[in-house]
């Protein structure tokens, strides 16, 4: 006999997530648009001072020179800036340190499955607030609004810009969900920030009420494999993150690396407009091949396709990865994450020679 795990856990589907080996794909050759982590590779100097690392010892628990390069960027006191492994984790100990059984949690769907998990992994009972029907569109900021406000939610989870849909609510609206959240947390995963093309800054905000904000150095410097983000927030909204977190937990090398990728002033802004400018051509190109791809803020986009699985194993058979988007509760969808500029015209033409069933309404 061993022991039962706690009925939570035996309860939880597993978030599904884009990426060659997260969806289990072998073989070289493939080209991923399925994953939202940028063409460009990290900055050199990255893999410098991983090559560089101190790996005989254990690394800072506090990534303390990450998070002073960190609070330096952003000109905000170091005890408002903590290191994670990978947003993701960030996200959990939000779930660790404040969720408790049959805590109402909102999340403004669809939305990417990790936040969720935090909940759920902790007995919190979600509510999904999307738009009425089927389809990708935004809910209706008044319907949140008027549902965090009746839910009354410990913790609200917002994606801003939002993963698969790029919508992005502007500074007005989020300051008015915080607002309605208030006593509750609310949570905004600016993971696609960078990829926004004017932005407006969350910063603003952290002194309006409780909010956390969360983001990703794999997003932003194409460092997945490193596993590295970071949550700017009160002291007070931290410290029960801090003190769940698991020692050690951003490793040497992910820290080295985001010191590195912070030293290198130029790169965000020169690899964005480059991100941007491909995925501006290829929207062009879809459009021009008959396609309606749905465009937000970011650089990936939904295409409506007829059956998505249909069209993601088409795809997949000629050497392309898409996301399928049935996990986001949309089956008629595909994801797009671009790439450059020749691998995004190759994936033209494979969706150009889609025949009628995948092609778009
Ligand atoms: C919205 C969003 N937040 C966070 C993450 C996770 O990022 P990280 O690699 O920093 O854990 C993802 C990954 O796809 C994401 O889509």
């Amino acid at each position: 006999m061993i022991p039962e795990p706690r009925p939570e856990i035996g309860r939880l589907v597993p978030p599904e997530h884009g990426g060659r080996l997260a969806l289990g794909v072998s073989g070289c050759g493939l080209l991923d648009f399925s994953t939202t982590v940028h063409a460009y590779g990290p900055p050199a100097r990255v893999r410098d001072a991983v090559a560089q690392c101190n790996l005989d010892e254990y690394p800072d628990p506090h990534a303390a020179d990450f998070c002073a390069g960190l609070a330096e960027r952003f000109n905000l006191p170091t005890g408002l800036v903590m290191a994670g492994n990978g947003s993701v984790e960030l996200l959990r100990l939000v779930g660790l340190a404040y969720i408790r059984q049959r805590d109402p949690v909102v999340v403004v769907g669809p939305t990417f499955e990790e936040y969720r998990m935090a909940a759920e992994i902790m007995g919190g009972e979600v509510q999904e607030i999307r738009a009425q029907g089927f389809g990708s569109a935004r809910p209706d900021v008044q319907c949140i609004l008027d549902a965090v406000r009746r839910l009354r939610p410990r913790v609200t989870f917002l994606c801003n810009p939002n993963n698969p849909t790029g919508t992005y609510w502007d500074a007005a609206e989020v300051q008015a969900l915080l607002r309605a959240c208030h006593p509750g947390l609310l949570v905004m995963d600016g993971a696609f920030q960078a990829f926004v093309e004017s932005a407006w800054d969350p910063l603003l905000l952290v002194e309006e009420g409780p909010i956390l904000l969360i983001r990703s150095m794999t997003k932003d410097y194409a460092m997945a494999g490193l596993r590295l983000g970071y949550a700017i927030g009160a002291p007070s909204i931290m410290e029960p993150l801090r003190r769940a977190q698991t020692p050690w937990g951003v490793s040497a090398p992910a820290q080295a690396a985001g010191l590195a990728a912070l030293e290198d002033r130029e790169y965000l802004q020169r690899v964005m407009a480059a991100v941007r400018r491909d995925a501006r051509e290829l929207v062009s190109a879809l459009r021009a091949a008959g396609y309606q791809p749905e465009v937000g803020a970011t650089h990936f986009f939904l295409l409506r396709v007829e059956d998505g699985r249909h069209a993601a194993q088409t795809l997949h058979a000629q050497g392309f990865l898409v996301r399928l988007c049935s996990s986001f509760g949309l089956p008629r969808h595909i994801r797009i994450s671009p790439r450059r500029p020749l691998e995004n015209e190759s994936l033209v033409r494979a969706l150009s020679a889609l025949q009628t069933p995948a092609r778009a309404l």
